[in-house]
C-alpha cells in the first residue's frame, strides 16, 4: 500500500472532548478519526469544531450506517454527500463496516454480523465497489465482534473476509480489538486471525477497549481502556502487518483528555517498538 497518510497513533475526534481537544492540541495525536454522520448535512458547532480540528491534524473518515452486509440499495443523494464530505476531509480512504444496521426502513444503531456465505459474498463485493465507483477513492471494510457462533469454525469469519477483500479489491480496517474479543469468546488463536491477512490490502488499525461480564463474555464498548492482551495482539499485528495508522477509540465513558493521552502514549511506545 502507498497512501500518503501518516503512520501512528490516532485519536477520533468525539464532540464529549473536542473542546478541550482543540485548546490543547496534544502533539502525541498523529491524526483524527471522525464519522461523516456526525457533519453530513449538519453546520453549527459540530462543523466549526471539524474545521478548526482539520487546520491541525490529518483526518480519516470511518461511517456507522453504510454496512457492506445490507441487501438494501444505498440512498444516492447520501452517497454522493457522503462523497463531498470525504473529499472535503481528504481521506485517502474511506471506511465502514462488513455488516448490515436494519432492514425495510427498521435501523438498530447496531453493527449486526451478515453469515459468511457465496451470497454474502457477492452483496459485499458489489456494495463496496459501487460505495468505491462513487466515492472515486478506495474503499476499507471494517471486521466486526459478534456474540452468537456463526459457523463451527471460528477462523471461518477471517476466511469470509479475505474472501471479500480479494474479490472485491477492496481494503480492511482491522479492529484488533474486535480480533481479540471473538478470540476470547470463541476459543481461537488472535494470532491465527491476523496470520491471514494479506498485509497489502490493510490501511488502518483500530484498538478500543472493552466490557468483560460477569459470565466471561466480551462486550466490545468502546467504554473502557485499552486491556493488555490488545496491546500484545497489536505488537503482534504491526510486527507482521506493518506500520499503518493505528486509531484510539473510545465512544462511551469518555475519560478526561489526559488519560485518553497516557492511552495514545502507551500505544505508541507498542507502534515504535514494533516497526523500528
Ligand atoms: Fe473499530
Amino acid at each position: 500500500m502507498a497512501y500518503e497518510f501518516p503512520v501512528g497513533v490516532g485519536l477520533g475526534f468525539r464532540v464529549a472532548m473536542a473542546r478541550e481537544f482543540l485548546e490543547r492540541r496534544p502533539d502525541e495525536v498523529v491524526f483524527i478519526e471522525v464519522h461523516p454522520e456526525n457533519y453530513v448535512g449538519r453546520g453549527g458547532l459540530y462543523r466549526s469544531n471539524l474545521a478548526r480540528a482539520l487546520e491541525r491534524y490529518p483526518a480519516l473518515t470511518h461511517g456507522l450506517t453504510l454496512g457492506f452486509g445490507s441487501t438494501e440499495r444505498f440512498d444516492p443523494d447520501y452517497l454522493r454527500a457522503l462523497r463531498d464530505f470525504v473529499r472535503e476531509v481528504d481521506a485517502p480512504w474511506h471506511s465502514d463496516h462488513l455488516c448490515f444496521g436494519g432492514s425495510g426502513g427498521a435501523y438498530v444503531h447496531d453493527l449486526l454480523p451478515i453469515p459468511f456465505t457465496e451470497e454474502s459474498v457477492r452483496t459485499a463485493v458489489a456494495r463496496l465497489t459501487e460505495m468505491r465507483d462513487v466515492l472515486d477513492r478506495p474503499v476499507a471494510f471494517e471486521n466486526l465482534s459478534y456474540y452468537v457462533p456463526l459457523s463451527e469454525d471460528p477462523l471461518d469469519e477471517a476466511r469470509f473476509c479475505m474472501e471479500v477483500l480479494e474479490r472485491a479489491d477492496a481494503r480492511l480496517m482491522l479492529d484488533v480489538n474486535n480480533v481479540y474479543v471473538n478470540s476470547r469468546n470463541f476459543g481461537f488463536d488472535p494470532r491465527a486471525w491476523i496470520d491471514l491477512v494479506p498485509p497489502e490490502r490493510v490501511v488502518q488499525m483500530h484498538v478500543a477497549g472493552h466490557l468483560v461480564r460477569h459470565d466471561g463474555l466480551r462486550i466490545d464498548t468502546h467504554g473502557e481502556p485499552v486491556p493488555d492482551g490488545v496491546y500484545e495482539l497489536l505488537d503482534y499485528t504491526l510486527r507482521r502487518i506493518g506500520p499503518r495508522p493505528v486509531l484510539l477509540e473510545r465512544d462511551n465513558d469518555i475519560p478526561t483528555l489526559d488519560e485518553l493521552l497516557a492511552e495514545v502514549r502507551r500505544l505508541t511506545d507498542v507502534f515504535r517498538t514494533a516497526t523500528t
